[in-house]
């Protein structure tokens, strides 16, 4: 019994190191330009979207209208994207993705981990405020590792600070028509 116990254990070590010595770093999610397209922007959009307001004009009259999850589901949707967030921040520390990178770029993933964290706490709390505050917060780390790492392509006219079409407070000051 003893020995068998022993081999197990032995197996379970070469198994542990067979996956630290794993081959070249191949990008689980794809260059970091399908990433962010495939994963980040549509899991931030999620948490983004997920609180707001808005007024618009319904028969001439100003109607002021907010939303924020209505249950238990829809605020767990919310709190499982903030901690996909997280674990993208994770995975772009990874050497699959900042081999050749700075410092910053280590900083601004960790940024990512960090901002997870209060995201989570926010959708448990269940608090459409803190919601849209920490929304605030992962749309500038977003943008403050834009503006170090640049997307290659950007659309003609764009700028750095246009690569997510959507952020927290844009419907808030948008539709002010008396400027
Ligand atoms: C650690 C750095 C870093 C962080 C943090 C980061 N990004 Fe990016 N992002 C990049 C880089 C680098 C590119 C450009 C990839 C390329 O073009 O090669 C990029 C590109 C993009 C693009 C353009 C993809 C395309 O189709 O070309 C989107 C959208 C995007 N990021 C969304 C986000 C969002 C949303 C967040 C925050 C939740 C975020 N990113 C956080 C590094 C980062």
């Amino acid at each position: 019994m003893k020995t068998q116990i022993g081999i197990i254990a032995g197996t379970l070590a070469m198994l542990a190191l067979a996956s630290c010595n794993e081959e070249p770093e191949v990008p689980p999610l794809g260059t970091a330009q399908q990433m962010m397209a495939q994963e980040m922007q549509p899991t931030a959009e999620i948490y983004w979207e997920s609180v707001g307001a808005a007024s618009e004009l319904i028969d001439g009259e100003p109607v002021f209208r907010e939303w924020a999850p209505e249950n238990d589901a829809e605020w767990e949707a919310v709190r499982a994207a903030a901690e996909r967030i997280g674990e993208l921040g994770e995975m772009l520390k990874t050497p699959a993705y900042a081999e050749g990178r700075g410092d910053d770029w280590m900083a601004y993933s960790q940024g990512l981990v960090d901002v997870s964290a209060q995201a989570q706490e926010a959708a448990i709390a269940q608090d459409p405020d803190a919601v849209f505050e920490v929304g605030g917060t992962i749309y500038s780390v977003c943008s403050a590792c834009h503006r170090m790492y640049p997307p290659a392509e950007l659309p003609e006219g764009a700028s750095v600070d246009d690569i997510q079409q959507m952020r927290p407070g844009d419907e808030l000051t948008a539709p002010d028509a008396s400027e």
